[in-house]
């Protein structure tokens, strides 16, 4: 039996969210990295690994089974939560997954908007969508963590329902719960990247003469400037 796995350290950053002893479902599981890591760390009451497609299923159920972990991780083939009822699954793992298809995934799922639920969340792309959607929709980020894997850089978020909507500022779409821990180099790294995001469509603007949408992205852009160390 093998018993080491080493994660990426973008999903490292989402295992290390989960809480000691819970039921994880981790949804768009393909390889099912993160529960077996789960797993062999003893992290974990057991796990549903979760995808849409069979193909991606059949990768997780060969490596479940390779490292012997077939009694505590089950896949399960699933739109998102749809098959999943709210008895099986403490805190949610979705990764790697754009945020707009994050957001559908919350939306389309009744018992997401349960106190009791913890998702870790970890966008592709459309991160400021993702957060948007969550503070009109009465979801809490957390906590909010950066890391760079593969010369790219992530962040993962640890949300809950708390059930009114949160007032976010414009910066705070484009950077989440990092502007209360910002100086380590990943969050560094984020916070670049997302200026540059910025600066990109600040030039779109300019040549179409979008006045409004130039003074937005000066605004947000100088705003996330104060967090370069
Ligand atoms: C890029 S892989 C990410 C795998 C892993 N979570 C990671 O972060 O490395 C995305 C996976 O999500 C699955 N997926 C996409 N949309 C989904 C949905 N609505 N529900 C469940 N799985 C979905 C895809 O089939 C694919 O296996």
């Amino acid at each position: 039996m093998k018993n080491h796995l080493k994660l990426s350290n973008r999903l490292s950053l989402c295992a290390e969210m989960i809480t000691d002893g819970c039921k994880v479902a981790d949804i768009g599981t393909d390889h099912a990295y993160i529960p077996i890591w789960l797993a062999l760390n003893s992290k974990i009451k057991s796990a549903l690994a979760c995808d849409i497609r069979t193909g991606p299923l059949k990768n997780a159920s060969k490596n479940i089974e390779k490292y012997r972990f077939s009694d505590v991780i089950k896949t399960r083939l699933s739109d998102g939560l749809l098959n999943i009822t709210e008895n099986e699954v403490d805190e949610i793992i979705i990764a790697g997954i754009g945020g707009n298809i994050i957001s559908n995934i919350l939306s389309g799922c009744p018992w997401a908007s349960k106190k009791d639920k913890v998702f870790i969340l970890q966008p592709m792309k459309y991160e400021e969508r993702l957060r948007e959607f969550l503070a009109e929709n009465g979801y809490k980020i957390e906590k909010e963590k950066a890391t760079i894997c593969s010369r790219k850089v992530y962040t993962a978020m640890k949300v809950t329902y708390v059930g009114t909507p949160q007032k976010i500022e414009n910066y705070e779409k484009y950077i989440g719960k990092l502007s209360e821990d910002y100086s380590y180099p990943a969050a560094q790294a984020y916070i670049r990247k997302q200026i540059k995001n910025l600066e990109n469509h600040l030039k779109g603007a300019e040549s179409e003469n979008l006045d409004s949408a130039q003074e937005y992205y000066r605004e947000v852009i100088e705003k996330l400037k104060n967090f370069l160390v």
